[in-house]
């Protein structure tokens, strides 16, 4: 059996193997990150770097960052009259990583893969992703979260007996932040997870050409800001927009080694009797201002992670930095001043991941290493005056179930609604996300006061079991299945 660990990731994807000692990590036209960029056009399929190189051409046939709506089938992208989830575009990225290793592992067909998810990612979410695995044609192992992947990473050949590890991953699409428990017979708990699922690089690509379009806006009095007010035509304008975009993700990296940097772009659109070049110099001050608010974000998250929990900083023994966008020195910064320690990285933060999901696909490797989750955020039954009371807590171990008691409040009361939430809000329910209910009907007829009891069990494949129960009255009894 061909065993392989795919970081499937909201900006590039990685795959890693594991042989006779060694990491190896598939090449995709020579380069071990693989674009989560597809392109449809013309019936045809492109994927990885062919499809961002065609971004700028063709930028209503190019999806990327599809994986920040995964599970949301509400949500499609309409090319040429078809229609495309996020669970199709990462059925292609996943393809083309499948051919890659087929050729990797000398044309077999038979390959088991651990795919690695966001921790905060929902039952569904983790369902769709599998999906999509299999349809590429992988035999889907296991999917594993990204922070236990980087601590198995880590944790191989340097972790210390019950070390206490804090990963940052700070990626393109998302931030996510977990503490583990690394044990040294293989025993991987997640003891804290939180994070942010809409801040990474692409915020600071943002960020970046916000500062580029007022710089062009003073040059030229063309205004970038919205398609009409630009003057251009709308394939000039997202072309524009486009050269925009690929530019300040360029200068972002540069700004992670230097203290400036230097916007080139030569024929950005047509200006007066010619084209405007554009050429200008960010230096990383301006930067970190134009992103103050997510460097105060990326602190706020870490800090409130340990909110309501038994562990603090002071706790962690290690802190893993993981993510391209990682490389910024401010995130560095950030952490080494919350824990007082040097963080650990290796060169490329992206890879991590997809090493650690080598390791657990591997079958000697892997099969020895236990993981035990936690639930993202508490589940909680509906009460009167639309408050919330919480069954599940964040952050609690799961499998886990939890009964308790109710009360009506009528008198003479023949049924009771049984709506659960999902989140941390407990005086208005409807700030949480609403995951489904029933009614309970026949219950027994006694004044108000009379005891309901409640159940929420959360099993090990993310159902949500709720149950509700008249215990003076047999038979009164409901239970739904609830795909979180
Ligand atoms: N040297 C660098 N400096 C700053 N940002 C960088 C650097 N190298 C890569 N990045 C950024 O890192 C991001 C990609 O990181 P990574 O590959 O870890 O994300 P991902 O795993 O695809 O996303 P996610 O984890 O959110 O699903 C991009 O936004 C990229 O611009
Ligand atoms: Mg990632």
């Amino acid at each position: 059996m061909n065993f392989i660990g795919i970081d499937l990731g909201t900006t590039n994807s990685v795959a890693c193997t594991f042989q006779r000692g060694d990491f190896k990590f598939l090449k995709f036209s020579g380069k071990v990150l693989l674009p989560s960029a597809v392109m449809f056009k013309d019936g045809k399929i492109k994927v990885g770097e062919a499809a961002k190189n065609f971004s700028q051409r063709y930028p209503n046939n190019v999806i990327t960052s599809a994986k920040t709506y995964m599970g949301d089938n509400g949500h499609f992208w309409e090319i040429d009259g078809r229609k495309f989830t996020a669970t199709d575009v990462a059925a292609e990225v996943l393809r083309e990583i499948y051919k890659s290793a087929r050729k990797f592992f000398n044309n077999a067909e038979e390959i088991s893969a651990v795919i690695t998810v966001p921790e905060q990612f929902s039952a569904n979410q983790r369902a769709e992703t599998k999906k999509a695995g299999e349809s590429a044609g992988f035999t889907v192992k296991q999917i594993l979260t990204e922070p236990v992947a980087a601590a198995i990473a880590y944790a191989f050949g340097n972790s210390k007996p019950n070390e206490k590890i804090y990963v940052v991953d700070l990626g393109g699409g998302t931030f996510d932040v977990a503490l583990l428990e690394a044990r040294e017979d293989d025993y991987y708990k997640t003891l804290i997870q939180g994070g942010n699922r809409s801040l990474g690089g692409d915020d600071f690509d943002k960020a970046l050409v916000n500062i580029m379009i007022i710089e062009i806006f003073t040059n030229t009095g063309v205004e970038l800001t919205e398609a009409e007010k630009s003057g251009l035509s709308p394939a000039q304008y997202s072309t524009t927009i486009q050269k925009i975009y690929i530019e300040a993700e360029k200068v972002k990296r540069a700004l992670s080694n230097a203290e400036s940097a230097q916007v080139d772009i030569k024929n950005l659109f047509p200006y007066k009797d010619g084209v405007f070049d554009f050429h200008m110099t960010i230096t990383r001050e301006e930067f970190l201002k134009e992103i103050s608010q997510y460097v105060q974000e990326i602190e706020t998250v870490i800090k409130n992670s340990f909110e309501g929990t038994e562990f603090s900083a002071a706790d962690v023994d290690r802190v893993i930095l993981v993510g391209g966008s990682a490389m910024m020195p401010f995130v560095r910064e950030c952490v080494q001043k919350i824990f007082n320690k040097e963080p650990y990285s290796i060169d490329d933060l992206s890879k991590l991941v997809a090493m650690g999901a080598a390791i657990f696909a591997d079958d000697t490797l892997g099969n020895g290493i236990e993981h035990h989750d936690i639930i993202s955020h508490s589940f909680g039954v509906e009460l009167v005056g639309k408050r919330m009371e919480k069954m599940l807590l964040q952050n609690e171990e799961y499998p886990c179930e939890r009964t308790k008691t109710f009360y009506t409040v009528e008198d003479n009361q023949k049924a009771v609604r049984i709506n659960a939430y999902e989140g941390e809000d407990t005086e208005e329910v409807e700030q949480n996300r609403y995951i489904g209910g029933f009614v309970l009907r026949g219950i027994e007829k006694a004044p108000a006061g009379k005891k309901i009891e409640i159940r929420f069990a959360f099993d090990k494949n993310c159902i949500l079991h709720v149950m509700a129960k008249d215990p003076k009255k047999p038979g009164v009894e409901k239970e739904i299945d609830l795909t979180t």
